[in-house]
């Protein structure tokens, strides 16, 4: 197995390996390869849905995501999915899976089964190399704050954004708010990492959405152009292995008129420290 760190701040690629026949010592080089680059890149493996659940299982459990459509076959699976006549696709604009939950997931598996010929590629970003990147005083004012994190305006029953998703709306098991810090440390690694997100953070606990919306888009301006993304481009076989606190990424949705079929495993993550809450 041959690990290759992307030139960019994120990413590695890991190449002559068969994701099926994987021994201890292997996936404890995965776990921290996905640890230290924030995202892996595999290409041409042939996996089942069975055998796409035992690879996510060597790391953690599944976290079920509450609001996607599931392989009928495999609920674990949630299917990302765009048809040729939609327009809106899922995760298409920078986001962090989970982050609205108190215990966010880890990271997510997503396997390619159908993509188009161009386009449709997904944008990875490092919060890690973002936040090193901050100046000392912005740094110390951030570890102070706390933000609320929120999937109402995605998943709730009158979510525009819900379009995409054809899955189940409004699920009250899975509609809320956390509050979480707004600088985090990476439970493997222990680097700080810059928890906010444009998907699912709302205001910071104590400010207004009025008051926070300058402070947050200097960060997100900061992490979208500072230089810490890489781009990922899918054929079937492809997969991509993301970790949601130390990443975000977005789904390039370039691509009218084709369809793009994936398939996603969340995995579950630990408390994250400092520790969050669910408020709502
Ligand atoms: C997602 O946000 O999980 C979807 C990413 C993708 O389809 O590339």
């Amino acid at each position: 197995m041959i690990i290759t760190p992307e030139s960019d701040p994120v990413g590695a690629t890991v190449s002559d390996v068969d994701l099926r026949v994987l021994s201890d010592v292997d996936v404890a080089r995965l776990a921290s390869a996905w640890a230290e680059h924030g995202v892996l890149f595999f290409r041409d493996q042939h996996l089942t849905p069975d055998d796409h659940i035992t690879f996510a299982e060597r790391f953690s459990d599944i976290d079920v995501n509450q609001f996607f459509q599931a392989l009928d076959t495999h609920p674990e699976i949630a299917v990302v999915l765009k048809e040729p006549d939609q327009t809106v696709n899922i995760g298409g604009a920078w986001h962090t899976d989970h982050s609205y939950d108190e215990i966010p997931a880890r990271g997510s598996i997503l396997l390619a089964r159908e993509v188009p010929d161009e386009g449709g590629d997904t944008r990875f970003a490092s919060v890690a190399a973002a936040y090193d990147a901050l100046s000392d005083g912005l740094k110390a004012t951030l570890e102070t704050l706390e933000a609320h994190h929120s999937n109402v305006h995605i998943f709730g029953a009158d979510a525009l954004a819900a379009r995409a998703v054809g899955g189940r709306l409004g699920n009250p098991e899975g509609v809320g708010t956390s509050v979480h810090p707004v600088v985090i440390q990476h439970p493997v690694t222990g680097r700080k990492l810059l928890y906010v997100n444009p998907g699912f953070t709302t205001h910071f606990e104590g400010w207004t959405p009025e008051e926070s919306a300058a402070l947050l888009g200097y960060l997100y301006d900061h992490v979208r152009n500072g230089g810490f993304a890489t781009q990922f481009s899918w054929a079937p076989g492809s997969i991509a292995m993301w970790d949601n606190r130390s990443t975000w990424h977005w789904a390039l949705n370039d691509y009218a008129g084709h369809r793009r079929m994936m398939h996603r495993i969340t995995i579950s993550g630990e408390r994250l420290s400092p520790a969050s809450r669910r408020v709502a």
